[in-house]
């Protein structure tokens, strides 16, 4: 008589830090197609801070955790709601980007000892932000990569609109909490409900990988339109970040978060922030057009690099639509 051999239950952990919900509610889109099934356990753990971030946000109190997001340095944090020896198939990061890096509460989690759970385990980085996430990203994987966690995909989901219009609805959506669209031509802030539900094509392809029963190595969301990279992005990100650095490095050196020197500073970086975006981001914009020709190669190299692993083709999406 042949054996009966039962497979048991696969275990996927999706981490996850969301100050609105939107980026829970996008995880949540996502990870909806495995729960149908009662051969996959999906377990949510909150990456939480000790101190709560406040939203909205005052304008001074969101600036001024720039220095030490871009520093990842690492706030206190809550321990996870599961045990540190909880087995695991696979691990879903749900984060969200400050300043070009990860936010604090996730950049916290991957530097304290709960990121244990990492180690050995496949992860699916799953970010949702406005739509600058490149040089985070490439954080992510250096952290990721200390864990002892193997990357095997990654997909973003930005807001909707043009960049220029997500350049005033995001910051007024995190200063006021305001997310309508308003004077018909800005639309809401945050991703389109579109894309929140489409994020369910992740899940299925996911379930397909895990009930394959074989080891996930390859990334399982190629060819389902996971990222998109805007070429136009690579020198800008890598130009902020600099700035971000630098900057961040004089505050942290005048003081912590609550110094009033620091503080003091951090108007003047203010209105030097301001500076830039009105003078370098439209000369940016045109030197890139004058350039575009010149370094399509190199650039077309670097989106391919960024993309990886999952990819921006889009050939399997009508598979798990
Ligand atoms: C302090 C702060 C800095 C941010 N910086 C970036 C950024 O550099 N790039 C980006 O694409 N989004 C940025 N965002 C937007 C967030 O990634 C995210 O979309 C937003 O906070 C809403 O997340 P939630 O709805 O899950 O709470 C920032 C948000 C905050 C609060």
């Amino acid at each position: 008589m042949a054996a009966q051999v039962k497979r048991r239950k696969k275990r996927v952990l999706v981490l996850h830090y969301s100050q609105t919900g939107q980026l829970t509610r996008a995880a949540r889109s996502m990870m909806r197609p495995l729960g149908e099934g009662a051969d996959i356990e999906v377990v949510w753990a909150e990456m939480t801070p000790a101190r709560p971030y406040p939203f909205p946000w005052p304008f001074f109190a969101f600036l001024n955790v720039f220095p030490e997001s871009v520093h990842m340095v690492p706030p206190p944090m809550r321990p996870l709601n599961i045990g540190a020896d909880e087995r695991f198939d696979l691990v879903i990061l749900a984060y969200q980007v400050w300043f070009l890096s990860p936010a604090l509460p996730v950049t916290g989690f991957l530097k304290s000892g709960g990121a244990r759970i990492l180690k050995g385990k496949p992860v699916i980085t799953f970010i949702v932000c406005r739509n600058m996430w490149l040089t985070a990203q490439e954080k992510v994987k250096g952290l990721l990569s200390r864990c002892g966690a193997r990357l095997i995909d990654n997909a973003a989901l930005v807001d909707q609109g043009h960049p220029l219009a997500t350049f005033v609805t995001t910051p007024r959506w995190l200063w006021t909490g305001r997310k309508n669209g308003f004077w018909g031509v800005f639309p809401p802030a945050g991703v389109r409900e579109a894309d929140i539900n489409g994020a369910a094509r992740f899940g299925r392809a996911i379930g397909a990988a895990l009930r394959s029963g074989k080891p996930l190595k390859a990334p399982v969301l190629a060819g389902l339109g996971a990222v998109k990279v805007n070429p136009g992005y690579v020198a800008s990100e890598r130009i902020a970040h600099r700035s971000f650095y630098l900057w961040g490095k004089l505050l942290r050196a005048i003081g912590g978060p609550d110094s009033t020197a620091r503080k003091a500073v951090l108007a003047v970086y203010a209105v030097f922030l301001v500076t830039m975006i009105i003078t370098v981001v439209p000369a940016s914009l045109v030197a890139r057009a004058l350039l575009r020709p010149i370094l399509k190669k190199r650039l077309d190299d670097e989106v391919r690099r960024l993309e990886e692993p999952s990819g921006s083709g889009t050939e399997r999406v009508s598979e798990f639509v």
